[in-house]
């Protein structure tokens, strides 16, 4: 039936249904009335804040009720409306109170922004005045003068304004009128009772409230009409007033009534009760019907009901009523612990955000009230994190400092939150954020640079050395990868020389090297990782090629056999210890390698010549005689230092004479044309050749001998390679005896020996060859290419990059 009641009215309701907005504070306000329908429409917020809907949800717009009070609304996010989401019983709400407001806060992030949304609750009549009981009996005594009052409990309404009480109705009658006055509701005596005529009379009192439509409800009293009954009792005080800490125990006496009656014996005597008071309240309190002690039964909790009203009836024994007011104040208690509520997170975090972003938002609350629900938020130490509070009982959690996922991947932050009550009470939270990985971090080499060391001569696809770079950063941002860098080793693209195992970093050999070709080259390998984009770092790759005794000497004078034939001219009269000539060699490998030794195998006479071990240089051993034979040949085999070694061999041929005249073979040996007039005139000049350099030579041993200990003599004391056979760049030899041309080529140098020393001569002019071609030219080319090929800087003879690590 109230269901029914209330649908007719929501129809009147329905139908002008007029929702007022007001931006008088610069926040949003809506009346509205209540017991609205749950989904109904409050009012637009995007409209009203001036928001697309849109950004609503990009702005994670939401209601936030307090606490754990109910959400009476709601936002629809699609279109933007405050819907109503629980029932709204003003009455229940808010009491008596004229105004009945139920705030709810709108939450915007992205800034952080909080609307104030005020609710204001209209009151819909939809409860009927009331009173206490359906019948109150009143005794009243035949002798009561006319004009006197009696007091009668007044209706209740739960609604308030226009929809309360509003007036009353007696039902006609010849003894009684009504007076209200003040909300005080009496029956006045108008005509005087008589027992005898009527012993007693029902009345009906209607109250009625101002609401549309008008209800009512009723209430009979039974008036009985009695002897004697001079007095009412009346209470020592019109109002009481106590105050009750929340939580108190269960029995505690609150306040004691007390009203007297003047009267005597039955009369007199007073018994309490409550007046008009809701179910809730009568579970709480407890009235002692003698003595008046109100105790507590029940549990007040401060936060749900700070104060009460209660109406006191004082009774005598013959029914004589006053009433009186208890006002009950409950003081606060600090029983509530704050409470942190984690309104939005960005986790995980990556590592790359600025210092000072807002990272996440925090609300805290306490229900208790003034200091007991101020809160303190903090944050421990030590965490590139601060709490900044933002507006209201919000806090911004910022980072202070760079991110680091490297050093720190995850943090577990713990906010405490104290309120200032006594004692304080405090809780705490754990949020937990992970660090997102940004590529920030390039591979770096373990080492600066690398060598590789590889005996020449190697396989093809041999691994020369590992190189390894780290990347700190996570998967892929930390995945390495290498790869080598374009470039060029003499002339040729490098990956025709090596290749790089793009996931090991392991370096191989393409090719097979020649160390005779070029010592080392360099590299460039780089660590790229796979992030987007890439990081990389570069680091050079040194490669040394070492030395393999794979070059046989090569003997530049005498030349090969059968290729030429050429003929020293020795004096019968040289003494023993006489230079006579120097057979020189080369190899293209280096160090022990190309450390030449020179023996004689088959002289024509064993003990006539020697030849220096390491200086290739012929000497006579004694005095040569008349009886040594004219021509002497000497086999010599020039062996290298390696292991194992190669040789090279060449004949020596030696003429032995005493006059010039007595050179008849050497025609035959000479090839030449058989014109006696050129003969002669070869003769003459080859004589003449031979001796000026006999004088050159032993000039040149005396001043050696001076200077024993200057470096890098020329061809020490090389008394067999006639003036035509050095460049006209070396024609010029310094006092002492040092090359003064740039164009040396330092082919090799021995541990000790300076005499093995020579400097070689790359620019050869076909010209100063004699005409037989002592000097090859394809030798030539080999040497010059092997010059050209080092293509590493050039390394001083004496270092020691031939040590193997
Ligand atoms: C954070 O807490 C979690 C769970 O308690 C734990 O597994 C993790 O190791 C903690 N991290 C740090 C950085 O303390
Ligand atoms: C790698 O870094 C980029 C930013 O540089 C980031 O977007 C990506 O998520 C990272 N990858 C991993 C697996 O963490
Ligand atoms: C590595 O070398 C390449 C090619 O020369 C260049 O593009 C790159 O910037 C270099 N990287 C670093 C870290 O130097």
């Amino acid at each position: 039936m109230e269901d029914k009641g209330l649908h007719s009215l929501w129809m009147i309701y329905g139908l002008a249904l007029v929702i007022h907005t007001d931006f008088a504070h610069g926040d949003l306000s809506y009346s509205i009335p209540e017991e609205i329908k749950r989904g109904s429409v409050i009012g637009n917020i995007a409209k009203d804040l001036g928001l697309g809907v849109g950004r609503l949800s990009s702005r994670n717009a939401r209601v936030d009720a307090e606490g754990n009070r109910k959400m009476y609304c709601d936002l629809n996010l699609a279109t933007g409306d405050l819907i109503a989401a629980e029932r709204i019983d003003r009455d229940s709400l808010c009491g008596k109170k004229a105004s009945c407001v139920i705030k709810v806060d709108l939450v915007l992030e992205n800034p952080l922004e909080l609307q104030r949304v005020t609710l204001h609750i209209q009151d819909v009549n939809d409860n009927s005045p009331q009173f206490k009981a359906d019948s109150i009996e009143m005794e009243i005594h035949e002798s009561a003068d006319k004009g006197t009052r009696f007091s009668i409990e007044e209706a209740h309404d739960a609604d308030i304004g226009q929809n309360f009480v509003h007036k009353y109705d007696l039902q006609k009658n010849d003894n009684f009128v009504l007076v209200v006055d003040n909300n005080k509701v009496e029956l006045v005596l108008e005509n005087r009772l008589d027992r005898e005529k009527q012993q007693d009379m029902n009345l009906l009192l209607t109250a009625l409230d101002g609401g549309s439509p008008q209800r009512s409800g009723t209430v009979v009293i039974h008036v009985t009409v009695l002897d004697v009954n001079d007095n009412d009792p009346v209470f020592s005080q019109a109002l009481y007033q106590a105050n009750l800490p929340e939580n108190s125990p269960l029995g505690t006496v609150i306040v004691t009534v007390s009203a007297t009656d003047a009267d005597e014996g039955i009369h007199g005597e007073v018994t309490y009760d409550f007046g008009h008071v809701s179910n809730d309240d009568e579970k709480i309190f407890s009235i002692d019907q003698k003595s008046g002690e109100i105790r507590l039964i029940g549990a007040i909790d401060y936060e749900e009901t700070s104060n009460y009203e209660l109406r006191l009836k004082a009774k005598d024994g013959l029914g004589l009523t006053s009433y009186c007011k208890v006002i009950i104040d409950i003081t606060d208690v600090n029983d509530n612990s704050p409470r942190i509520f984690l309104k939005s997170l960005n986790n995980p975090l990556p590592e790359d955000v600025s210092p000072g972003t807002e990272v996440g938002i925090i609300n805290v609350q306490d229900r208790d009230s003034e200091n007991n629900g101020k809160v303190q938020c903090s944050i421990q130490q030590n965490v590139p994190f601060k709490l900044v509070p933002s507006i209201k009982n919000y806090y911004s959690l910022v980072t202070t400092n760079q991110l680091d996922r490297e050093t720190t991947s995850d943090y577990n932050i713990t906010i405490s939150a104290t309120d200032d009550g006594y004692p304080p009470l405090s809780a705490s939270k754990v949020i937990h954020f992970s660090i997102a990985d940004v590529n920030d971090n390039a591979p770096v080499f373990e080492e600066h640079e690398y060598n590789a060391y590889v005996t020449e001569n190697n396989q093809q696809g041999s691994r020369l050395c590992a190189v390894a770079a780290r990347d700190p950063d996570w998967r892929q941002n930390g995945t390495v990868v290498y790869s080598l860098l374009t470039g060029q080793v003499s002339d040729s693209p490098v990956s025709s020389y090596l290749s790089i195992n793009g996931d090991t970093g392991v370096i191989h050999a393409v090719r097979s090297f020649d160390y005779e070709q070029y010592r080392s080259f360099k590299v460039q390998v780089m660590a790229r990782d796979n992030g987007s984009p890439p990081l990389s770092s570069n680091v050079t790759v040194s490669v040394f090629i070492t030395d393999v005794n794979d070059n046989t000497p090569q003997i530049l004078y005498p030349a090969p056999e059968g290729k030429s034939f050429m003929t020293e001219l020795v004096p019968r009269s040289a003494q023993g210890g006489s230079l006579m000539s120097k057979v020189i060699a080369v190899d293209a490998d280096s160090g022990q390698n190309a450390w030449l030794s020179y023996h004689i195998i088959k002289p024509t006479d064993p003990g006539l010549f020697a030849i220096g071990l390491h200086s290739g240089e012929i000497r006579t051993l004694r005095d040569i005689s008349d009886s040594d034979n004219m021509k002497q040949n000497l086999f010599v085999v020039v062996k290298d230092n390696g292991q194992p070694a190669l040789s090279s061999t060449c004949t020596m041929h030696l003429l032995i004479f005493d006059h010039l005249a007595e050179v008849p073979e050497l025609k035959d040996i000479a090839h030449e044309e058989n014109s006696s007039r050129l003969t002669s005139h070869l003769v003459i000049a080859l004589v003449s050749v031979s001796t000026f350099f006999l004088t050159f030579i032993i000039i040149i041993v005396g001043l050696r001998f001076c200077r024993r200990r200057k470096p890098r003599l020329l061809f020490d004391g090389a008394v067999a390679i006639p003036s035509s056979y050095l460049p006209p760049n070396y024609a010029d030899v310094d006092a002492t005896g040092t090359l003064r041309s740039a164009y040396n080529y330092d082919a090799y140098l021995t541990t000790g020996s300076r005499t093995s020393d020579f400097k070689f001569v790359t620019s050869y002019n076909d010209n100063t060859l004699p005409a037989d071609q002592t000097l090859r030219k394809t030798s030539l080319d080999c040497i010059e290419g092997f010059e050209d090929a080092d293509v590493s800087p050039k390394v001083g003879p004496s270092h020691s990059k031939h040590t193997h690590v």
